[in-house]
């Protein structure tokens, strides 16, 4: 698949999801308030208050089945807004979570599913070769003739053959360091993750990170922790259907200590994963900052298995930019993200390439690197591949079925060309009167955010003045860059390299070696704020970039139910408006603050001022450690920053809808058709918690839990709003109640 970006340094606006909890709540039926809180006189409520709009009129009713009346708000907000949602809502066969954000997702993919199959001359040949690798994804026919020869091929040209699958491979043949380097072309830097990225303490300058390697589990905790017993039988099982098959194709017997040999596989990924940061761990951006020359990593950290001169040369043919191996040099400045991992790595790899013999350990090396090539290729082959794979899918996710072919499809070509597909989708879908409103959204909640900047009291003024100029200095990144209209040479530019033809896997192959390329030759530039060049647009995602301090804001998820120019603004404050917070305090959360106006990983907060940060982030910290679902209790560490995130974007979207309804002086805001009894305190509230309307099947709350930064969709309700006294307020909640607990948790 593609290559690995930036693990960990974006914080996305991600979609947990969720189980919900029973109730046995009576009804309880609160006098509607108007919107100063007192009590309203339905006979005032004039018809032209009332948006009769097709958008309102469709989101009113979608606001009134999802909710479940009979559930207290006071109790359990979540169900009272989502309840009837979920049933209403069955989650597809081929989903592991299911919530408004992931039919937001699937609309937008069937639209792109039109548009790509829908015949045009196209003259942009980015836009062309988008088309193209679509229809080379969907034409089955074509898949199922190439079996795994292509990928055989691919496997022959970067390390020959596979050991495991051929009793007279020859040792002799096999370099450990030019195969890694050949694969690290293709995005595939096994063992040893390189990439570039933003220098953290001076992030206008690129350099190159030495990461840990992903391994086989999207998990490293899945090696060893009890929760993921049955993944861990799953990937093993994994291991001996693909290699089977591949043994079937290249008419080969599988040896007799196969199993042994899978095992030993699996053994070695298991202590790797042993050596490697935890998710928790790598929020921390003084833990993955490790700053040195190359040099000096080889002197110290890298230094039993090769000598620098060996390695240093195998770094100089892992770009198929020769510009970019050119700029490659001994006393250059990298981050070495985990230097006890690489001293551990290279402990290992010693063991097997220098004792004497290493002939073993070269063939036990090879046939790691074969194992995840497969791993790596068996979801764009023949179908037994694909199957195969799904099986996996199945005990890890809990789905039932493979999704449709098409919408495999769409993903992929909007994974493989997203400003491609971003320009095709813009264009027929994303007004652009749209851009103008969402600007002043976000200047308002930009505007709530200042006000509880300059009002609490727990910071000093020197940090204070620092926190404002960081808010004042973040950049504001709205839906799709202009040039995808209105430049398409540029986009055509940027993707002229690709080759797309008709063959599949070979296309997968072109698009890894060509955004490899693309990542890499970032070494050679200035890491400037402009990210036109890396958003997706064409997805129902929002980002924060610490490095940059821009908050990004993708087209896709500006759609409703989240989003309509036709909506009342409040609707649009609570859904989106909340979004926008949530990305906004990310520049905030624990681990955001760390960073400074330019994006500097840098202390700017005096030492009292932090101390008075941590005790309150620890106050978020224990309240979602005490929150549990089916698979157990949140992991209030791993998911304080997207918490703390959650936590400030409902306040502060809040503040900007009191602040709109000031503006509206004594007229009351546009109400929906329906909901006229409900004051607009509550149905703001109503619209905000069903952003999150969801659920997951319970094997992926299981590996949500263990491994996800975002908090399941309930406390992503449940949380803010009882961290927020205006809803306890909107809703007359008791003291006590759930929703309004004596002791509230927050940051900001
Ligand atoms: C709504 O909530 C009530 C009370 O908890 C519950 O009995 C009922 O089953 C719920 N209805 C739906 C559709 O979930
Ligand atoms: C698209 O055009 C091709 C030939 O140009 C034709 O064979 C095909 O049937 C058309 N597809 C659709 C969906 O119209
Ligand atoms: C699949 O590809 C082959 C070869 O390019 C082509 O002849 C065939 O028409 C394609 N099938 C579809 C459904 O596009
Ligand atoms: C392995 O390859 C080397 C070099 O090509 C050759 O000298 C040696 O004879 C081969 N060994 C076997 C067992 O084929
Ligand atoms: C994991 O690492 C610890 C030391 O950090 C070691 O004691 C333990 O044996 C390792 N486990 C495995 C499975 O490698
Ligand atoms: C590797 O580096 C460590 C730490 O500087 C040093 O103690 C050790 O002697 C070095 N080993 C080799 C083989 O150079
Ligand atoms: C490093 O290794 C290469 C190849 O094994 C060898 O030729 C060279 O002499 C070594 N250099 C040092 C400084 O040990
Ligand atoms: C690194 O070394 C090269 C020559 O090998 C030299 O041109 C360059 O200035 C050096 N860079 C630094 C940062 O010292
Ligand atoms: C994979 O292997 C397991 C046992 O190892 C078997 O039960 C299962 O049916 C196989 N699945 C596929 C798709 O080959
Ligand atoms: C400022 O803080 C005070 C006390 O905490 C609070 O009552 C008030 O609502 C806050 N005002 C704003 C604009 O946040
Ligand atoms: C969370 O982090 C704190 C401080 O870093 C630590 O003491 C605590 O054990 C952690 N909790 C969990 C459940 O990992
Ligand atoms: C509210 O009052 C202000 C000042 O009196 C005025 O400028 C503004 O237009 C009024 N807003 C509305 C929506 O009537
Ligand atoms: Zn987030």
């Amino acid at each position: 698949m593609f290559a690995a970006a930036v693990l960990g340094l974006l914080a996305a606006l991600q979609f947990g999801a969720v189980l919900s909890a029973i109730h046995e709540i009576p009804v309880t039926i609160h006098p509607p308030t108007d919107a100063n809180g007192g009590s309203r006189d339905a006979s005032i409520i004039r018809d032209d208050v009332i948006c009769r709009s097709e958008a309102c009129v469709t989101r009113a009713a979608l606001m009134l089945q999802s909710m479940n009346a009979s559930v207290d708000p006071c109790t359990d907000f979540f169900e009272h807004a989502c309840g009837n949602w979920m049933v209403l809502n069955p989650i597809p066969p081929d989903y592991a979570k299911w919530g408004v954000l992931q039919q937001m997702q699937q609309q937008l993919f069937a639209k792109l599913r039109d548009l790509m199959e829908f015949n045009v001359t196209e003259t942009s040949s980015a836009r062309s070769k988008a088309r193209q690798i679509y229809a080379a994804c969907t034409n089955m026919s074509m898949i199922e003739d190439a079996g795994a020869q292509p990928f055989i091929m691919a496997m022959k040209n970067v390390m020959g053959t596979w050991p495991l699958l051929d009793s007279a491979w020859n040792a002799s043949r096999f370099d450990f360091l030019s195969t890694y380097a050949k694969m690290s072309r293709e995005g595939q830097g096994y063992l040893m993750a390189a990439y570039v990225s933003a220098n953290q303490e001076n992030p206008r300058e690129n350099i190159i990170f030495f990461d840990e390697s992903s391994l086989g589990l999207p998990s490293k905790k899945m090696y060893y922790r009890a929760a993921s017993d049955k993944t861990r039988k799953a990937y093993m099982s994994l291991m001996r259907n693909l290699t089977s098959l591949l043994a079937e194709d290249l008419k080969t017997k599988l040896p007799d200590d196969f199993d042994a040999q899978l095992k030993e596989i699996f053994d070695f990924e298991a202590a790797i994963a042993n050596i490697s940061y935890t998710e928790e761990d790598r929020r921390d951006p003084y833990k993955t900052f490790h700053k040195m020359t190359l040099e000096n990593f080889l002197d110290n950290h890298f230094n039993i298995t090769y000598n620098k001169t060996e390695f240093f040369s195998a770094m100089q043919q892992v770009s198929t930019n020769a510009s970019v191996n050119a700029a490659i040099q001994l006393n250059m400045t990298i981050n070495v993200v985990n230097p006890r991992y690489y001293e551990a790595l290279d402990r290992m790899l010693a063991k097997k390439l220098r004792n004497g013999n290493d002939a073993p350990g070269k063939k036990f090396l090879a046939n790691y690197f074969g194992w995840r090539m497969l791993l790596g290729a068996a979801g764009q082959l023949s179908k037994r591949y694909r199957d195969a794979a799904f099986e996996f899918d199945k005990a890890y996710s809990g789905v039932k079925e493979e999704s449709p072919r098409w919408r495999t499809c769409v993903d992929y070509t909007n994974s493989a060309m997203k400003l491609a597909t971003g320009s095709i989708y813009v264009e027929s879908y994303f007004g652009i009167d749209a851009k103008a409103k969402l600007l002043s959204l976000v200047g308002d909640i930009k505007m709530a955010y200042e006000g509880i900047l300059k009002n609490v009291t727990w910071m000093d003024e020197a940090t204070r003045n620092r926190a404002l100029k960081k808010l004042s200095s973040m950049h504001e990144y709205i839906a799709y860059p202009d040039f995808l209209l209105t430049d398409i040479s540029r986009l055509d530019k940027f993707y002229e390299k690709y080759r797309i033809g008709s063959i599949h896997y070979l296309n997968d192959k072109n698009i890894d070696i060509q955004a490899t390329a693309h990542a890499q030759e970032e070494l050679l530039k200035s890491s400037l704020r402009d990210i036109d060049e890396k958003v997706a647009p064409a997805t129902v995602n929002a980002y924060y970039y610490p490095q940059k301090n821009i908050i990004a804001f993708l087209a896709g998820i500006m759609q409703p139910p989240i989003f309509h120019k036709d909506y009342p603004e409040y609707l649009n404050y609570a859904a989106l408006g909340q979004v926008f917070g949530h990305e906004m305090t990310h520049g905030f959360d624990d681990k955001g603050s760390l960073f400074d106006e330019e994006g500097r990983l840098s202390s700017w907060w005096t030492n009292s001022s932090r101390a008075s940060y941590s005790a309150r982030a620890r106050t978020v910290i224990d309240q979602y450690s005490a929150y549990t679902t089916s698979a157990g209790n949140l992991n209030g560490n791993l998911t304080s920053g997207e918490n703390i995130a959650d936590n400030g974007g409902v306040k502060e979207a809040f503040m900007a809808f009191k602040q709109y309804l000031r503006r509206l002086n004594d007229t009351l805001p546009a109400l929906l058709p329906g909901l006229e009894n409900l004051s607009a305190e509550k149905v703001y509230f109503l619209a905000s918690a069903q952003t999150w309307c969801g659920y997951y099947r319970p094997e992926y709350m299981t590996n949500n839990i263990l491994m996800s930064v975002h908090s399941p969709y309930p406390f992503r309700v449940m949380g803010p709003l009882s961290n927020l006294p205006e809803f306890a307020d909107a809703f007359s909640c008791p003291v006590g109640s759930p929703m309004n607990p004596v002791k509230r948790a927050g940051v900001w």
